[in-house]
């Protein structure tokens, strides 16, 4: 038995553990399946391998689908294990299968195989946060809040301006990553080690049958190129970085009483009876620390590797891996959590205007009735000095400007602009926070999500 010769042979010694891939390759064990079954109808259509013997491997491929990755033989890897399991059942005319190709465009074609469909996944989640995202502004377009700058008191705005700010930035995570996955759906089967066949194979075809839109069309390219990982892991990293600021939001929000998790989103503490904690959004926060993590360790392994194939590649892929199942399980984990936070409307309404938070309104009003801008600025920062109030305003316009405020502007509109909501209502600029200006972004928010 030749397989059993061969594995004698580079198999035994005290690195072995270390070559092996066999348990990370679980992954790729039904990609890997596919994979087989796809060269193989290719080689039969082309008569490069008989029917009987490409019908015999399929059976056995069937049969080594049933028992699972835990039945399979002792391998470097998965694709070494599933070929001598094929043998196993087959025998001699087993080893056709490995005909034309090579564990290199191999490896690759299941790589790309399988991230498709976590990419999916990931999409998905992204979907599912976006539509929490648009509830929650649907909900909350008049619920007025503080908005920060340097986590300092800035200017009013609302929960739904706060809420479609993230829809915006998750939108574009979306769009990263249905780009990244029109990359990695390229077939580089039939690449073989990275330098062609001599059998006429049809490299389109084993395309189609495992659904990809088309081929890597170099050869060397195609076995050695891992680009698609690193865009991948670098859409996702950049995915988990916007949802960490959406964490940290949250963290403070919560801090604040502003909003209130649900319970299924929270943890307490074994000591603390009162506590309820935002955990699973600081966790959240701490995956795009991994998923940056990642990025960093792909690109250090890819970088300066020449053409064509080299092991360091196997280490590659385990990057991906982890970077996809804690990004999505993050995306939807906070999809959740947004879901079902409560927003404490009164909380937020006594607080929109702290720290003088309508300020720049003011500001504006003075600069709307004639007077330079700076010099408005100028005038309402002496009046935040004295306590920020309508007295404050007026004191300030004497000592600055020489003049009642009056004779500036109508005691009323000042009285409007020092109102939170008030404040929001007014900047109806195309994307403001006023209740208007959110029902475009709404519409166009809608129309977004749906067609994504
Ligand atoms: N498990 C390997 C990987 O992930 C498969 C390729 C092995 N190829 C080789 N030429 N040694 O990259």
């Amino acid at each position: 038995d030749e397989s059993v010769v061969r594995r004698d042979r580079f198999s035994g010694g005290p690195a072995r553990s270390f070559l092996s891939s066999l348990e990370a390759d679980r992954r790729i064990f039904a990609a890997d399946l596919a994979v087989d079954r796809a060269h193989v109808v290719m080689l039969a259509e082309q008569g490069a391998i008989d029917d009987e013997t490409a019908g015999a491997i399929l059976t056995a491929l069937d049969a080594i689908e049933v028992d699972g990755h835990d039945s399979l033989p002792d391998g470097e890897d998965v694709h070494e294990a599933i070929e001598t399991a094929v043998i196993d059942r087959v025998g001699e005319d087993g080893g056709k299968m490995h005909t034309a190709r090579s564990r290199n465009d191999e490896v690759a074609t299941c790589l790309r195989y399988r991230l498709r469909e976590d990419v999916l996944s990931a999409i998905e989640t992204t979907l599912a946060l976006r539509e929490s995202l648009l509830a929650v502004a649907e909900e909350h377009d008049e619920t007025i809040m503080p908005g920060y700058t340097h986590l300092q008191p800035a200017q009013p705005t609302t929960v739904a301006h706060w809420a479609l700010s993230y829809e915006g930035a998750v939108r574009r995570d979306t769009a990263r990553l249905l780009e990244a996955y029109d990359r990695v759906n390229e077939s580089p089967l039939g690449g073989a080690a990275f330098a062609g066949t001599t059998f006429e194979i049809d490299r389109e075809r084993t395309a189609e049958l495992l659904g990809f839109d088309g081929v890597v069309e170099n050869s060397m390219d195609a076995a050695s190129s891992r680009d698609f990982l690193l865009e991948t892991v670098q859409a996702l990293s950049t995915h988990a970085t916007t949802l960490s600021g959406l964490a940290e939001d949250v963290i403070v929000f919560a801090n604040r009483g502003f909003v209130s998790l649900s319970d299924d989103y929270s943890s307490t503490s074994s000591i603390m009876p009162q506590k309820k904690n935002p955990d699973t959004l600081e966790l959240v926060r701490a995956v795009a620390g991994d998923a940056a993590g990642t990025v960093q360790g792909l690109t250090t392994t890819l970088k300066g590797l020449p053409r064509a194939y080299n092991r360091d590649l196997q280490r590659a892929t385990t990057h991906a891996w982890e970077t996809v199942d804690a990004v999505t399980e993050a995306s939807g984990v906070t999809a959740g959590a947004v879901a079902t936070a409560e927003w404490n409307e009164e909380t937020l309404a006594a607080e929109a205007g702290e720290g003088f938070s309508t300020a720049t309104g003011v500001a504006d009003l003075l600069a709307a009735n004639g007077l330079p801008f700076r010099t408005a600025h100028e005038m309402v920062a002496v009046a935040a000095e004295n306590g920020g109030d309508y007295d404050a305003l007026e004191a300030a316009a004497e000592t600055v400007l020489g003049e009642p405020l009056e004779s500036y502007v109508d005691p009323v509109a000042v009285t409007d602009a020092l109102d939170p909501a008030e404040s929001v209502a007014s900047r109806d600029s195309q994307g403001g926070p006023a209740p208007e200006a959110v029902a475009d972004q709404l519409e166009a928010v809608r129309e977004a999500v749906e067609n994504d």
